[in-house]
């Protein structure tokens, strides 16, 4: 399992996470970290050469870094992403639950395959009491019967599907404008 933090002010020093991270308020302006995790799951390290008619060109690397982008237009707000993925159905329950344990307020999640199948992500992420965003590359209600039925769905705020890499930046800039005003209003 792959798992590294990066800093929205400090794209290229992601660090491989081994430890509780625990910083909640940053220092300069005493504004609380927003916490995002980014979870994807199986086959999603194929990126870039994985069917690039259904999925596209880009890495997970290049979306990662998107993401860190977008992130650093909210500036000066700190944002702390968590990016995991795996090909591990019990390593995706057990990264939801280590995301609760930390504080995360939003979960943004690709499950794959496991959208189709996986009863244990669906109870896990209704154990997540945060915002949470499903993301699709694909339009998985234009492809195969089979990937029409997503067991995630029902239990997350919303679901985008077929926008590409672009998902990501948009399920993102939906959790931090809406993190932001809540920040902004207490
Ligand atoms: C996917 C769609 C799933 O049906 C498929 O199994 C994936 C990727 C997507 O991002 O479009 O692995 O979640």
């Amino acid at each position: 399992m792959m798992i590294y933090i990066q800093d929205a002010d400090k794209p290229n020093q992601g660090h491989i996470h081994s430890e509780a991270c625990s910083h909640g308020v940053s220092p300069q302006g005493g504004l609380p970290t927003i916490r995002v995790a980014v979870l994807n799951g199986p086959n999603l390290n194929l990126l870039g050469t994985r069917e690039p008619q259904y999925y596209g060109t880009w890495t997970l690397e290049d979306i990662h870094n998107d993401l860190m982008l977008t992130a650093e237009k909210f500036a000066p707000l700190p944002v702390e992403i968590h990016f995991v993925q795996t090909n591990h159905e019990g390593a995706i329950i057990d990264a939801i639950h280590a995301e609760a344990a930390r504080g995360t307020q939003a979960i943004l999640i690709n499950p794959g395959a496991y959208t189709h199948t996986s009863i244990a992500i669906r109870d896990a992420l209704s154990s997540f009491h945060g915002l949470k965003i499903e993301v699709h590359l694909s339009n998985i209600f234009q492809r195969e019967e089979f990937r029409h039925k997503s067991y995630i769905s029902p239990v997350v705020h919303s679901t985008l599907s077929g926008f590409g890499p672009l998902g990501y930046r948009m399920a993102l800039t939906y959790v931090l404008q809406t993190l932001e005003a809540t920040i902004v209003a207490s």
